[in-house]
């Protein structure tokens, strides 16, 4: 194994796995995932936030698969969120600003 980069940006995850439909697990998914995660690209970007200073990134299950809402975690995985994707995304927003350094 080799190291390609070391002392990258904080990495911020969201659980964006989607179960077929009908499946006996609820699916983050299919809770706005993928839109949460692209509100907060535009954010962070716009922000000049994106890329060096915080990733978001979208990963398959966390494992604890609520059935509303999404799973998310702003420290490796340690800690997981549960997030509203519409109603507490700007919540999220800040966190990942100060994660950031914004
Ligand atoms: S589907 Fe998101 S934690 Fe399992």
């Amino acid at each position: 194994m080799k190291t390609l980069k070391e002392g990258g940006p904080p990495v911020v995850m969201i659980c964006a796995n989607k179960r077929p439909e009908g499946a006996p697990k609820p699916s983050c998914g299919h809770h706005g995932a993928e839109d949460l995660r692209g509100w907060l690209k535009d954010q962070l970007k716009a922000e000049g936030l994106w890329g060096k200073k915080v990733r978001v990134l979208t990963v398959s299950c966390l494992d604890v698969c609520p059935s509303a809402g999404v799973v998310c975690s702003l420290d490796g995985g340690k800690t997981l969120e549960l997030v509203d994707a519409e109603t507490e995304r700007d919540e999220l927003l800040g966190r990942c600003r100060a994660l950031a350094g914004g």
